[in-house]
């Protein structure tokens, strides 16, 4: 991996660069689309690609490894050709989900026992299984094992916590050191900051994860519950001791003006499920605020869903033919409302490197959020 520095923005911490991956290059700051289980939710891969057209997206090792199960996506050669997919792909550890999803989970010093959200049967993952799953799932950049502590949480759980993580984060390196390779491309691996809302926690995490120098830094435990301002103050803190050559991960975030304030603070990447499942629940985002599409007022609206046309559904379509079909719970509904969302959100990361890159984010990021923070 390689990650090249283009632009850092002169009134804030935003930065603009590209990462070159074995499966394509990735213009930064970017959002990862979630496609959790080898599928982004009700768009298929040549309408991601030639509409939405993201360099990366995202999976997640807890549902791979429940199903399909491992071996299948070793016997597909990788989740690449499984899924049809030749551009970038990130999966996420199952450090969030074991413990958002599944009942029953225990955690240990050695890993986590789990049950499945699925059939209740009983797991058990360590740092160095995770780390040969990933190798087998195949995604171009793999994320350490860690535990995303929930909101709010008492000062000596978060230390505990944290300093679990760090210990896995030596399993996780040492074991992949000894776990070669499965298929011809490279896979880089990120480690993730934890510390809860607590800024010495966050400052110690930060500066552990940055001493084991990898090629890249995520923060996890973050857009869990606690208010916007004090996930700023957390990502603050953290930025200014990350190393500044390599990329940084703000995992699950958020909404488009959490992403907007975030990159200000120099983050470069993103994923959330917020464009996919509220869009599915009929919430469309737009440059001027949000858009309740399933409510009465869009029922004789005949204007285009959105008249920027990001992606060609956009004015092929309007409002209260939209609405129609989430009254009537047709699926195209679902999948229209998904590429909307998803290419807004695209958008929006192109159009905040654009303006760093002309040197005027700062006041671009102002107006956009303002404008943003709307119901429609
Ligand atoms: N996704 C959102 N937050 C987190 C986190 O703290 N850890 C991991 N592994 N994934 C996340």
């Amino acid at each position: 991996m390689k990650f090249k520095l283009e632009s850092t923005d002169t009134t804030s911490q935003a930065r603009a660069g590209t990462i070159t991956l074995d499966h394509g290059i990735v213009e930064t700051p970017i959002f990862m689309p979630v496609g959790t289980v080898a599928t982004v939710k009700g768009v298929h891969q040549k309408e991601l690609k030639e509409e939405i057209n993201p360099d990366i997206i995202l999976g997640n090792t807890y549902h791979l490894y429940l199903r399909p199960q491992t071996p299948i996506l070793e016997k597909a050669g990788g989740i690449h050709k499984f899924m049809n997919w030749d551009r970038n792909i990130l999966t996420d550890s199952g450090g969030y989900q074991v413990y958002s999803l599944s009942a029953n989970r225990k955690i240990k010093e050695e890993g986590v026992k789990f049950k499945s959200h699925i059939d209740g049967s009983f797991h058990f993952f360590t740092p160095e299984k995770v780390m040969e799953i990933q190798r087998v799932i195949g995604a171009d950049i793999i994320m350490a094992f860690d535990e995303c502590t929930p909101y709010p949480c008492d000062y000596r759980y978060a230390k505990r916590s944290m300093h679990m993580t760090h210990r896995w984060l030596d399993r996780c390196i040492n074991h992949l050191e000894k776990t070669p390779l499965k298929y011809d491309y490279q896979q880089s691996f990120f480690p993730i900051v934890q510390g809860s809302t607590y800024k010495d926690l966050r400052k110690e995490s930060a500066e552990y994860i940055a001493s084991v120098g990898a090629e890249g830094n995520a923060i996890g435990g973050l857009s869990v519950g606690e208010p916007a301002e004090e996930m700023y103050e957390m990502t603050e803190v953290v930025t200014a001791i990350l190393p500044k050559d390599k990329p940084r991960y703000l995992m699950g975030v958020g909404t488009p003006i959490n992403i907007l304030e975030n990159i200000a603070l120099g983050i470069d990447m993103f994923d959330c499920v917020m464009p996919t499942r509220n869009g599915r629940n009929g919430m469309l985002f737009t440059a001027h605020g949000t858009i309740n599409i399933k409510n009465k007022k869009w029922e004789a609206d005949f204007s285009a869903i959105d008249e920027m046309n990001i992606t060609w559904v956009d004015t092929a379509y309007s409002k209260a033919y939209l609405r129609h079909l989430f009254t009537v719970n047709e699926m195209l509904g679902r999948q229209i409302a998904t590429i909307h969302n998803l290419g807004f959100y695209l958008w929006l990361v192109r159009e905040a490197r654009k303006h760093i890159l002309a040197g005027d984010f700062s006041s671009w990021k102002k107006m956009m959020v303002e404008q943003m923070d709307k119901r429609l």
